[in-house]
């Protein structure tokens, strides 16, 4: 499959929104378009996707085409360290990142701010279906690393994709609180894990990766995205 990885726009916005289900189809994983809005408006700069190259179709509408292209997308923003933002509470969200960023210094970490405790949220990846076993959540969140200044990285992981994140350099939150343990088993189910990256093992998948990500940007560059 040739693929583009390429800005998330506001298009992507409302097709992630409707193919959630194909990518989290328990009911308690649903979110409303105002919470993927947010999530990209907040910070578009983390909010990547990758298409499928196609042959046009004219008789299609752009959101159509949108739908038939866009394989996988990925949405980060800036968080607090070890922490993590409720699911489906778009107010929580935007309250949240507004406190961390500044929007009008291309979204800069506000200056009062100590840069150790803020790190980079992996709020949502998601391959469909048709796209995976491409390595395309991988290559995807390798972009990421590479594009970010923020180097420092957190996430839950759900639907038992620990393994995923482990092969990708993230380890296992050690000793979480009682209260963490039910919060998660809560909102984010029976096998949700807050994880964080290891800089040493994430140099590692980023020279294992240099080769594939470095096609990738020329793809980037040729298709004029
Ligand atoms: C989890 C997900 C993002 C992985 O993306 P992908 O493109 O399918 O995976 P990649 O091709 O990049 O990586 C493949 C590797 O990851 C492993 N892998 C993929 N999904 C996995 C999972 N859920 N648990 C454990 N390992 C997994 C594969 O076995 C493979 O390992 P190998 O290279 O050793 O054979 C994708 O399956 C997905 O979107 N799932 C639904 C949404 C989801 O659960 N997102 C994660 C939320 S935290």
């Amino acid at each position: 499959m040739d693929i583009v990885i390429r800005p998330m726009n506001v298009d992507d916005v409302r097709t992630i929104y409707e193919v959630q289900k194909e990518m989290f189809p328990a009911d308690h994983f649903y979110e409303e378009y105002a919470v993927f809005l947010n999530k990209f408006n907040l910070y578009p700069i983390g909010c990547w996707c990758i298409d499928r190259v196609m042959e046009n179709d004219k008789n299609k509408s752009s959101l159509e085409n949108n739908k038939d292209k866009l394989v996988a997308h990925i949405f980060t923003h800036p968080w607090f360290k070890d922490e993590f933002p409720q699911l489906n509470n778009s107010k929580a969200l935007l309250e949240g990142i507004d406190s961390i960023v500044d929007k009008s210094r291309n979204y800069e970490i506000k200056n009062h701010l100590n840069r150790d405790n803020i790190v980079i949220y992996l709020n949502e990846l998601g391959v469909r279906p048709i796209g995976r076993g491409y390595n395309l959540g991988r290559i995807l969140t390798n972009h990421l690393f590479q594009v970010l200044d923020i180097k420092e990285f957190s996430l839950v992981s759900v639907q038992n994709s620990s393994g995923f994140w482990k092969s990708l350099g993230f380890e296992l939150d050690q000793n979480p609180t009682e209260q963490r343990k039910q919060y998660l088993a809560k909102y984010y189910g029976e096998d949700a894990c807050f994880m964080k990256n290891n800089t040493i093992n994430k140099k590692i998948q980023f020279h294992s990766n240099l080769q594939q990500i470095k096609s990738l940007i020329m793809n980037i560059k040729s298709s004029k995205l």
